[in-house]
């Protein structure tokens, strides 16, 4: 029997576009690193999703490149041409078997893509600025006519993802990758119309939702999920602030999306500059939307209680990433009152009990303090 404390975790959800979920907590997007050679999905990363799909109402996947000068890690899945879509519909149709609604998250990494990786070493981004830090490739600026082009590729792998049987897609604008660099004061120093101005560095993103919701509307027969993510501020000067953010939330608020999804590491974390508030960035992002789209908050919930009180935040949806590796029951054990058996620290002895990918285990067993417990 649930507890009734933790019962406003399990209450339905249904988005303005009529389609609902069976409770509030969702599975974030983690890369594994673990796809086939030639970008097709693998049996392992198929047994990984499946293993995490059946507690919670919606998995958002790893992200997935949508043209090949966007890949941002060895082993990821692709999405960029129609031969993908297969592959991609194994893992919509492993997800949706399991009872979760399945969205594809969909990207270009831009100057974050690893120089091998790249194609002929051409690394792409808004500007010709490379990331802060030790050894960075220095990008080539996108032309006018790439820039156009990219954002075409978004709306063709969001038709993959109608083909392949997504519930939706993630236009992922969030941790440093290519919407967020043309966003970015950082990365973005274009005086085309992608750049100059905060106006003109919201034509790119703003271009890309436009166009998935185009997409949509000439192809989805059912409603079809689009939500967006974004990271609300950036560490680097310039960069993102939160008064940059508070004017993109309100210009995506408008656009008749179906949520926003804030990428945070600490749910409660509050903003560096930009505001003077106080307040946690999740409010603040949260009042200023209101009821003009939903919002998923995400970062470091791990008990119950960490997720019930997430919810007091009043924004109506939290992610779970890492606590999903480490507990791929989190949801089930909620369901049946034993939420004091909620697994917070990954148990490294059970690499294959928690069904995880060999690349996926390896990268964070090398990377002490990235998952609880290493
Ligand atoms: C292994 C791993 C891979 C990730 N890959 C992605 C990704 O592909 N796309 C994305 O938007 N965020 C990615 N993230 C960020 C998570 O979605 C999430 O925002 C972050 O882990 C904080 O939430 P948590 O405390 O619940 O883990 C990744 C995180 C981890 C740990």
């Amino acid at each position: 029997m649930i507890n009734q404390k933790y019962a406003s975790l399990l209450e339905p959800f249904e988005f303005q576009n009529g389609i609902s979920l069976k409770n509030r907590v969702v599975m974030a997007p983690m890369t594994n690193y673990s796809s086939n050679e030639d970008g097709t999905v693998s049996d392992a990363e198929v047994a990984y999703y499946v293993r995490r799909s059946k507690g919670v109402s919606m998995v958002i996947t790893a992200c997935t490149y949508v043209t090949p000068n966007g890949q941002g890690f060895p082993g990821e899945f692709a999405g960029h041409t129609d031969d993908m879509i297969p592959s991609l519909r194994r893992l919509a149709t492993a997800i949706k078997s399991e009872g979760a609604k399945a969205i594809l998250q969909i990207f270009h990494a831009g100057r974050q893509v690893p120089k091998d990786i790249a194609p002929n070493g051409d690394v792409v981004s808004a500007s010709n600025v490379p990331s802060e830090g030790e050894g960075k490739p220095v990008p080539r600026a996108l032309t006018e006519t790439e820039v156009e082009s990219i954002i075409r590729d978004f709306g063709e792998t969001t038709r993959r993802a109608i083909e392949a049987g997504y519930d939706g897609v993630e236009i992922h604008g969030a941790n440093t990758y290519l919407i967020q660099q043309f966003f970015s004061p950082h990365s973005n120093r274009r005086t085309d119309r992608f750049g100059g101005s905060l106006e003109k560095r919201m034509t790119f993103p703003l271009a890309v939702v436009d166009e998935v919701q185009r997409v949509v509307k000439e192809h989805a027969k059912e409603p079809f999920i689009v939500g967006y993510r974004f990271s609300p501020e950036e560490p680097e000067t310039p960069g993102i602030t939160m008064a940059d953010t508070m004017v993109l939330i309100d210009r995506l608020a408008n656009k008749n999306l179906d949520y926003l999804h804030v990428s945070l590491m600490d749910f409660w974390s509050t903003p560096k500059r930009g505001v003077d508030d106080s307040r946690s960035r999740i409010e603040i992002i949260q009042e200023a939307v209101g009821d003009r789209v939903s919002v998923i908050g995400v970062g470091s919930i791990y008990s119950a209680e960490d997720a019930r009180k997430a919810l007091t935040s009043g924004i109506p949806l939290i992610g779970l990433g890492r606590e999903l590796l480490i507990d791929p029951e989190w949801v089930q054990k909620i369901e049946q009152g034993r939420e004091d058996e909620i697994v917070t620290e990954l148990d490294i002895n059970k690499q294959e009990e928690l069904e995880m990918p060999t690349t996926l285990w390896q990268r964070i067993l090398k990377n002490p303090g990235w998952v609880p417990g290493v």
